[in-house]
């Protein structure tokens, strides 16, 4: 475990130095996906292809589950499974050149081994898994306190808060307020750090399975809307919080997904 978690570290670490670089460059290539609001760079490229050459040439026999490059589909989870989200939140990387994620995560024959969501400009690495426990840095860190929806900050998905989920807004409003930063990894760190209470938002497998891994390590939930476990197949509506605020928000949205 000690080799495999070094390894990983020392990937982000250099793919990191990369990304910083090329902000300091000031010379992205920016394209469209699907639509003017999905974004991809070279530099999300780029890392991914750094990822799965390192991971290929750590264990030839692992697969990758990755958002660019023709990745995103995996059906045979069996074995060791890599799950890369190169730059989580292209749109903050290239509009704010902060609040942007590189998360890395291991699934071995589909259960959870190890995770990592790494805040790029911040320097915080969150990191572990069920066997070692969860870091932030080099800090061991605990869960957080077992707050309710009305004791803290729900992230939200700003696409979710301004349409029909009605429930959602209500969730909102019994909060202490709602923080929508436009990128999974850094609301994932802010739950895991006792920042948020939850988060709710509209989620592919690599957008969450590093924070997952984090998160059931600690003990805290997450699902899709209607209660289900996520399949790390299909984007789906995600929930995660505090076992507390994770109980009071499902109840909520699952009337939601029979309105919506
Ligand atoms: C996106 C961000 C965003 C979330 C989207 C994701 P990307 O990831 O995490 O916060 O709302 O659903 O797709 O595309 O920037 O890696
Ligand atoms: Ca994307
Ligand atoms: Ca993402
Ligand atoms: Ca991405």
């Amino acid at each position: 475990m000690q080799e495999i978690v070094h390894e990983i570290k020392s990937w982000i670490y250099e793919a990191s130095e990369r990304i910083r670089a090329s902000i300091a460059s000031n010379q992205l290539t920016v394209c469209t996906k699907s639509d003017r609001t999905d974004l991809v760079t070279n530099i999300d490229k780029e890392t991914q292809d750094f990822l799965m050459t390192k991971i290929k040439n750590f264990d030839p026999t692992a697969k990758v589950l990755g958002e660019e490059n023709n990745q995103n589909h995996l059906t045979d989870f069996s074995g060791t499974v890599f799950i890369v989200d190169p730059i989580d939140g292209t749109m903050n990387f290239v509009l704010e050149q902060e609040n942007f994620c590189l998360m890395i995560a291991v699934y071995e024959e589909a259960k959870p081994s190890l995770g990592f969501i790494y805040d790029v400009v911040k320097d915080v690495l969150l990191w572990g898994g069920p066997s070692i426990g969860v870091y932030r840095n080099d800090e061991r860190i605990d869960a957080p306190a077992n707050k309710g929806v009305a004791e803290g900050l729900l992230g939200v998905n700003a696409g979710m808060y301004g349409t029909n989920f009605a429930h959602v807004r209500e969730i909102g409003n019994m909060a202490l307020g709602v923080r929508m930063s436009g990128c999974a990894g850094v609301e994932l760190i802010a739950l895991i750090l006792g920042k948020r209470i939850g988060y709710i938002s509209n989620l592919s497998p690599w957008d969450y399975a590093a924070g997952g891994v984090l998160l059931q390590t600690l003990g805290l939930k997450m699902s899709n809307i209607s209660g289900d476990a996520l399949n790390l197949s299909d984007r789906e509506f995600f929930v995660a919080g505090t076992p507390k605020a994770y109980e009071e928000m499902t109840r909520l949205l699952q009337k939601d997904e029979k309105v919506s």
